[in-house]
């Protein structure tokens, strides 16, 4: 995860049928290296045991004040925390946080910290739109609590609506990205991502097999370190990345289109989307019918985006991807010097395509930096902070 040092949380569990996610939750952040220590309430030991939770953390669960040897668990553990998640967070307790009321060994805690503390809703779409619930919240947001979703859909009751705790997935991903330092507060961040569709008649088209993974991996990354994002998304089957502006395309004309539109106001473009080169001259309306004779197809080129970008009287600062089959260094640095960009992320086209993994070279005029294999969210981070250290130079010359 790339953080300096180990992070710990306090992960407060309440008594909601959602309890049952928080063991997840708890095996994800223990795989990204955050120390975790729960503190449950009386309540949540009726939806899942303390021993669950124990052999997940391998330490030893917090739950009631009186059993304390020091007595003193609730100022410890907060002081300890670099953050505070409540996972599920009961209407009950969230209407105990909002009033400042400290009666259990949790809600103690919570008041006796001085860390973030964050909180994942879960409840009956009906107790979550009930006005003096959502005074409670307001209060709580205003109070400075991050609020994680809910989210909407079935629910334990079968009813269906609003109130649905948030996937312990995302509940992850959310902690992660509160430790990661905001390197790029403050500035607007343009990304190409996918392939794109070149429509030969009403059906058929040109495409690639880019999956959009790593455009939307810098997104999230991004996002993050606290910039504002822009994604213009050719077509893929990725979920709209929480809190970016997407922007879906389908033809490299109209991400072209997309992109002038954005330019300007952008401080940083990572184009990171597999632009088909060429396009068909003129595509048909309606369905080609087949012929013995074959089919002839004109293709013509397309604009180049990134080169465009670049070549503006103000680019905002430029990053390019290029994906090579062989000759890595010399075609990368090449490209860079011909699309006249500061920045350009280099990968094999047979370890990159589709997979969940890469490795990237970086070229800038320093030379060459390797990141070595890793998922493609780490990838992101770690390209994002070259790029941000390069952009703050740049920005002060
Ligand atoms: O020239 P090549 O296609 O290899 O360059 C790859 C880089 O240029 C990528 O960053 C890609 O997103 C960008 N590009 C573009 N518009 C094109 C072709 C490539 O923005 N038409």
């Amino acid at each position: 995860m790339n953080m300096a040092q180990t992070k710990r949380i306090v992960l407060g569990i309440t008594g909601g049928i959602a309890a049952y996610k928080a063991a997840e939750l708890a095996r994800l952040l223990v795989k990204l290296d955050i120390e975790v220590q729960v503190a449950m309430t009386e309540a949540a030991t009726h939806f899942i045991t303390p021993a669950t939770m124990r052999a997940l953390t391998g330490q030893p669960v917090l739950i009631d004040q009186w059993q304390d040897d020091k007595g003193m668990a609730h100022i410890h553990a907060s002081r300890l925390a670099d953050a505070i998640v409540i996972a599920p967070a009961t209407a009950d307790f969230i209407a105990k946080l909002a009033h400042g009321l400290a009666n259990d060994l949790l809600s103690t805690l919570c008041l006796a910290r001085d860390c973030p503390l964050l909180v994942a809703p879960a409840m009956n779409k009906q107790m979550w739109s009930n006005a003096a619930m959502q005074r409670n919240l307001q209060q709580l947001i205003s109070d400075g609590v991050t609020v994680l979703g809910p989210s909407s859909g079935i629910q334990a009751c079968g009813e269906e609506g609003m109130g649905r705790m948030l996937e312990a997935e995302t509940l992850a991903q959310d902690i992660v990205a509160l430790f990661q330092p905001k390197l790029l507060a403050g500035i607007n961040i343009l990304i190409t991502a996918g392939p794109t569709y070149e429509a030969i008649d009403a059906v058929r088209g040109i495409t690639n097999r880019s999956s959009g993974k790593m455009g939307y991996a810098i997104a999230q990354a991004a996002l993050e370190m606290g910039a504002a994002v822009t994604l213009v998304s050719g077509p893929t089957a990725l979920p709209q990345p929480n809190g970016a502006n997407t922007v879906n395309v389908t033809s490299a004309a109209e991400m072209f289109e997309a992109v002038k539109h954005q330019a300007a106001r952008s401080d940083m473009f990572i184009a990171v989307a597999a632009v088909a080169d060429y396009r068909v001259a003129q595509p048909s309306e309606q369905k080609i019918k087949k012929s013995d004779t074959g089919l002839t197809l004109e293709l013509i080129p397309n604009p180049d985006i990134l080169a465009y970008v670049a070549s503006l009287p103000k680019p905002p600062f430029c990053v390019g991807f290029a994906a090579e089959s062989e000759k890595l260094s010399e075609y990368a640095a090449t490209k860079r010097r011909k699309k006249n960009i500061p920045l350009l992320a280099a990968n094999l086209a047979q370890n990159a395509i589709g997979s969940d993994d890469n490795e990237l070279v970086l070229f800038d005029d320093a030379g060459e930096h390797v990141l070595p294999r890793a998922d493609k969210l780490a990838l992101a981070r770690a390209l994002l902070r070259h790029a941000a250290v390069l952009y703050r130079k740049g920005s002060k010359q």
